[in-house]
């Protein structure tokens, strides 16, 4: 048996991570550590109860105090997802970005080595390379050029978690994975403001000319190579992920659309992100040969799910969408997005 301390268990990757970690090891022991932020929901988590295989603390993970008073066990490894994880948001107001996402992995990274834990492995993102023109995919060997706060917060803490290796010798591991769709993703991310957005009849804003590229993954397929990243990736190692499936956000919107028969005049052009990236690929060759990684599920097959599990769980994201988080959705769009 071992005992896992995951950091954002109660966001999106984290949640669905788990909820598969339990199924494929149901003798690991998980503590699950979220600071419960506007994007960190315990419905995310339904099913999964305490007991001797999980433990939820509500613990912010730049609060080395409170991490050390709340963790009274030992802990073989960390898998580190707790972050501050939507771009928009960090073009309006870095600060939370530079508090979890960089004080926060350098407070786990002392945590850990205290503690003496195994492994560390650090969830990162395919965002730390920057932007790629129309040919050629990220590779590992690839420079980091981040251009958004989101996206140089995760390279700075990546370059912590490199350190870390190279100063002390740790066991870690950095997996960046390309972008993540699937059950329980806040509905700020493109594919769930979408759907959600179709459903109540409201607009959808496309952002400049709709052309940009991101190479999707459903996400139980990156939660397995994190898996694999954990149980086999080599000490000190990037790991890149990715779904094979590099769509426009035009064919994405369309597509959805699609599946629910909604027209597609409830697209609405609204102004681009400022420094949006162009396109994102990923090569994931080296996580093919050295773990077994392949993604499992084509983007037609994921959107189709994708579409049905928020068809089927309208209260989980109407919830969300009547509260705090329509200040921001008002102060990010506008009157825009409200056919
Ligand atoms: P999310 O925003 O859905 O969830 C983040 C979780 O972290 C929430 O539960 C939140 O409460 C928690 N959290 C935030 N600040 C915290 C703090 N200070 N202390 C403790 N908990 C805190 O994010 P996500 O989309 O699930 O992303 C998870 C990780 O995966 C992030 O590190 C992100 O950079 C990375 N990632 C995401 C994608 C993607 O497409 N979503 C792709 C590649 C990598
Ligand atoms: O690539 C991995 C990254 O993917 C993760 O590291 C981030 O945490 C995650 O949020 C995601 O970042 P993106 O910026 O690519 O995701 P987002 O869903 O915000 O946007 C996807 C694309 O859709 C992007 O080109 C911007 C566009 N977009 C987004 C929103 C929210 C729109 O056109 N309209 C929108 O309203």
């Amino acid at each position: 048996m071992s005992t896992i301390l995951v950091t954002g268990g109660a966001g999106f990757i984290g949640s669905n991570w788990v909820r598969l970690r339990r199924e494929t090891h149901p003798d690991d022991r998980i503590l699950n550590v979220d600071l419960l932020t506007y994007a960190g929901n315990l419905e995310n988590l339904e099913g999964i109860d305490e007991g001797p295989g999980y433990r939820f603390l509500r613990i912010d993970v730049a609060d080395r105090q409170a991490l050390e008073e709340a963790v009274d066990e030992p802990v073989d490894a960390v898998v580190h997802f707790a972050a501050e994880s939507h771009v928009d948001r960090s073009i309006e107001d870095a600060s939370a970005f530079l508090r979890t996402n960089v004080i926060g992995t350098q407070t786990l990274l002392d945590f850990a080595r205290a503690r003496g834990v195994r492994r560390m492995v650090q969830v990162s993102t395919d965002e730390v390379y920057g932007s790629l023109g129309d040919e050629g995919k990220f590779t590992e060997m690839t420079s980091l050029a981040p251009n958004s706060p989101y996206s140089a917060s995760k390279a700075a803490a990546d370059m912590l978690v490199r350190a870390a290796h190279e100063t002390h010798g740790m066991d870690v591991v950095i997996t960046r994975c390309s972008n993540n769709y699937g059950p329980y993703q806040f509905p700020e991310k493109l594919i769930p403001l979408m759907i959600s957005n179709a459903l109540e009849g409201r607009a959808l804003p496309v952002y400049g000319d709709g052309l940009n590229v991101r190479d999707w993954i459903w996400v139980e397929d990156h939660c397995r190579g994190i898996d694999l990243a954990l149980d086999k990736g080599r000490a000190g190692e990037v790991y890149n992920f990715g779904g094979d499936a590099e769509r426009t956000n035009l064919d994405v919107v369309r597509g959805i659309l699609a599946l629910l028969g909604k027209p597609d005049s409830l697209i609405e052009f609204v102004e681009d992100r400022k420094g949006h990236d162009r396109r994102y690929a990923i090569d994931f060759s080296k996580a093919a040969r050295e773990l077994g990684f392949a993604p499992t599920v084509s983007f037609e097959g994921g959107l189709e799910r994708c579409v049905q599990w928020y068809r089927d769980h309208d209260s989980w994201w109407r919830r969300i969408k009547s509260g705090e988080y329509m200040n921001w959705y008002e102060t990010m769009y506008g009157d825009r997005g409200d056919a």
